[in-house]
């Protein structure tokens, strides 16, 4: 009976230790003390599933581990309702013209866009679905990068509160489409600087403002939709916007190859950006660059499997932001 308390004791103290140090870690506070049981339940079960496969990972099962990151007090559900969004990706990719999968320029065995300059830093969305908002910026930084020379920061602020209404009728931090995002760019004659426009993560009236213009673009077209001309337009064209599906895996992902068969049938739900692509001991990936900070992942980013059968379609809805 004695020993039964005892360990009961010692794993409660562990476990206090630990959220402890998680809660400073990410500088969690909570509004009270219901809410802080509960997210303490949502962080215990988070890290089970974290040990339970970097115990894999460790034995050579699993080419990625997991960790402990923002999103470890938050259910799969709370989460995906907090920072993805929905798409009717299908629809919005049917409006864009094809671009050739077939090109004359090969594209080489591996590549990075961050190597040659074209890619700014890992930005936050907070808490808030405008996911559509980063990969439209960052395919547009790329391609005025490679047109220019200039990296510039675009404010995805500018594009959040003057695209989230009609005609382009995307729905803030409930989500939106990426094509969208860039059609209003293309509309409105170019988008803003985002240190002329910072991030807020809330829908706020359109500040636009004509004199501090970081960068134009004359049109968007899509990737055919298979990998071989995801490699190539990415090769070719810079950093492609996509659609990915994500799942409570990728909630969860710290390093290493990405690979998701739970992925298989689902619907995509966020937007990211495709930087570069190559190959290691395990396997093909591609350099995927995200929006939630760079203490997810690796520095921000998540390498994701390539020639995996399009995995979590990857490269379904490929965009080019042509300047
Ligand atoms: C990467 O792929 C190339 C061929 O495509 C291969 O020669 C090389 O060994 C691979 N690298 C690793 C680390 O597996
Ligand atoms: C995909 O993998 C297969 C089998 O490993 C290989 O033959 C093929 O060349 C790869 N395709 C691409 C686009 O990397």
């Amino acid at each position: 009976m004695n020993k039964l308390v005892i360990f009961l004791a010692l794993v409660a103290c562990a476990s206090a230790a630990d959220w402890s140090a998680y809660k400073t870690r990410f500088g969690k506070s909570y509004r009270s003390l219901n809410e802080e049981q509960l997210r303490l339940r949502m962080f215990e079960k988070n890290k089970r599933i974290i040990e339970q496969h970097n115990k894999r990972f460790e034995a050579g099962e699993e080419s990625y581990d997991m960790g402990l990151n923002e999103f470890s007090d938050l259910s799969f559900e709370e989460f995906q309702a907090l920072y993805l969004s929905s798409f009717d990706a299908a629809a919005a990719a049917s409006v864009e013209q094809q671009i050739d999968e077939v090109s004359s320029r090969a594209a080489p065995s591996s590549l990075d866009w961050r190597s040659k300059g074209a890619v700014t830093a890992v930005k936050h969305q907070g808490s808030c679905g405008s996911c559509w908002t980063f990969s439209a910026a960052g395919c547009l930084e790329g391609a005025h990068f490679i047109k220019t020379g200039k990296l510039v920061t675009i404010s995805e602020q500018n594009i959040l509160d003057c695209s989230s209404r009609a005609p382009y009728n995307n729905m803030g931090c409930n989500g939106g489409y990426t094509s969208q995002a860039l059609q209003y760019i293309i509309d409105n004659g170019g988008v803003n600087y985002m240190s002329n426009y910072p991030y807020e993560g809330a829908v706020k009236t359109c500040r636009y403002n004509r004199n501090s213009i970081a960068a134009t673009m004359r049109s968007r077209s899509s990737v055919a939709r298979t990998e071989a001309a995801l490699k190539e337009a990415t090769a070719n064209k810079g950093p492609i916007a996509v659609s990915v599906v994500v799942t409570d895996k990728f909630q969860n992902y710290k390093s290493g190859v990405f690979n998701d068969n739970t992925c298989a049938g689902k619907v995509v739900n966020h937007g990211v950006l495709v930087v570069g692509y190559g190959n290691d001991s395990a396997g093909d990936y591609w350099i995927v660059k995200n929006s939630w900070g760079k203490s997810w992942g690796e520095s921000g980013y998540i390498r994701m499997s390539r020639n995996r059968s399009n995995q979590c379609q990857i490269a379904s809805y490929g965009l080019v932001a042509v300047v």
